[in-house]
């Protein structure tokens, strides 16, 4: 297994570039299947979990063709497999969304019940309640979810409420009401900008959907959906990471390709405890100064809220900041194990029940430290990029199913990093002893 090892103290100065959303990929690619005609996607991030969707895709009989790196062309015109195995669900939780579009286009579906993972049970309870209420009869067999559409093989649209935001309960059950029959409204739908693009690829297939990123969807079913081509929108949290990552080094870093509108509450608290945010033009942010930061308390909620997906991050930051910051973690139960890591490099924090409580500033030494998870790996990252001396971040397989080489961005503005390989090839397919979270 690889890891990285960092020599902090260097600020980051240049430009960056942000790729393609993972978050909006991975359910973009799932939508193919609604369709035997090529869907067209660009600006697919180059990152592990989109390795594994994309072997979901062919083990099922989809060819997915990449005319470049960062386009994909999938066509499932010839799916003869209606189930997503388990050796690939323990790995990327995300496979579940394979069941929306099985279980539209085919009547049939059968996914593994995806495990917990390191970030919390992640229960998918929400999506086969939704499912039944589309018609479909829903079983647990051995470990899988069998989902069978009613005998007359086509879902059935119904006004669906999410009892919590569920952002792919939402796209899973989204995509499988663009071939019911009649009306699906989705009420407490999750709003994030990963839902409203893969209803705008929806869209561009002949699907019927309004209200994307409010908390109420419609979706007037259809017969059939065709081919498109779409552009998946720039990843907020890989934004984030790298805006928090000029700060905490005090560069000057220009992050280009982006979506500000995508991350203004980050962006809001970012400003709020003094880090100097410019947004020069409508894809590019700009990070500069040296600034006393201040500890400003955050809690994770759905989107427009500050991102879980950002809490990380923000704790690293908070630890430079001069103050106490209470971080609270509502989305996720299990969501602080990069806490014990930064300790080790003098965190000062403290944990009760869901809120972390960080002190700062601190002067942070280089330790070696473990990863844990995909966005606990980026925050021991941005520590490394401050504290004195060697960090050696281990397992950063992890890290490399959401960012797109971290390391060699990283080092293109200044940063002392390089990727060690710690064994000939770390398992392609994540075959990793954690289960997998995204
Ligand atoms: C998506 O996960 C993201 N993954 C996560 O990103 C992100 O952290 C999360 O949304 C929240 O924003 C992808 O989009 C591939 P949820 P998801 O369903 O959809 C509970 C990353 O780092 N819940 O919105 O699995 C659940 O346990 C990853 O890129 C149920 O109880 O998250 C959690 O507490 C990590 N029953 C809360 O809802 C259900 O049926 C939100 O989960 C579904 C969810």
């Amino acid at each position: 297994m690889d890891k990285f090892r960092i020599i902090g103290g260097r600020p980051l100065k240049g430009r960056v570039s942000i790729s393609g959303a993972k978050n909006s990929a991975l359910p973009c690619m799932a939508a193919a299947i609604l369709t035997p005609e090529k869907v067209t996607l660009h600006n697919i991030p180059y990152v592990r979990d989109i390795i594994t969707q994309r072997r979901l895709l062919e083990d099922i009989g989809a060819t997915v063709l990449t005319p470049e790196l960062r386009t994909h062309q999938i066509s499932a015109a010839h799916i003869e497999i209606f189930e997503a195995p388990y050796d690939l669900v323990k790995t990327m939780r995300a496979s579940v969304l394979a069941l929306g579009p099985l279980l539209a286009r085919f009547g049939k579906a059968k996914v593994s019940l995806p495990g917990g993972c390191a970030i919390g049970t992640r229960p998918i309870d929400l999506h086969l309640a939704g499912f039944e209420q589309l018609g479909a009869e829903v079983k647990l067999e051995k470990g899988d979810v069998v989902a069978r559409a009613p005998r007359e093989g086509r879902l059935r649209g119904a006004e669906i409420n999410f009892v919590k935001a569920t952002v792919t309960g939402t796209e899973n059950l989204m995509m499988a009401a663009t071939l019911a029959r009649g009306r699906t409204t989705l009420n407490n739908a999750a709003c994030e900008p990963e839902i409203v693009d893969l209803a705008e690829l929806l869209n561009k297939m002949g699907a019927r959907i309004r209200g994307a990123g409010t908390f109420s969807i419609q979706i007037e079913g259809v017969e059939a959906l065709g081919g498109a081509e779409h552009t998946i929108i720039p990843d907020r949290i890989e934004t984030g990471t790298f805006l928090i990552a000029a700060a905490i080094t005090r560069g000057d870093l220009e992050i280009r390709d982006c979506r500000p509108e995508h991350s203004s509450a980050l962006i809001a608290k970012l400003r709020e405890v003094g880090v100097e945010l410019e947004e020069l033009n409508q894809s590019t942010l700009r990070v500069s100064g040296d600034p006393e930061l201040s500890a400003s308390d955050v809690t994770t909620q759905p989107h427009p809220g500050f991102p879980t997906d950002m809490q990380a991050q923000y704790m690293t930051l908070m630890t430079q900041a001069k103050g106490r910051s209470a971080i609270a973690e509502t989305v996720f139960e299990n969501r602080f194990m990069h806490v014990s890591e930064l300790q080790r490099m003098g965190a000062r924090i403290n944990i009760d029940g869901h809120t972390a409580t960080v002190d700062g500033p601190v002067q942070l030494t280089g330790a070696p430290v473990l990863a844990s998870d995909l966005r606990a790996s980026a925050s021991l990252v941005l520590a490394g990029l401050v504290a004195e001396g060697e960090t050696s971040v281990r397992r950063v397989y992890h890290i490399d199913r959401g960012y797109e080489r971290i390391e060699a961005k990283l080092r293109a503005v200044g940063a002392d990093i390089e990727r060690i390989r710690e064994s000939v090839t770390a398992p392609l397919h994540g075959q990793e002893t954690d289960a997998a979270i995204a």
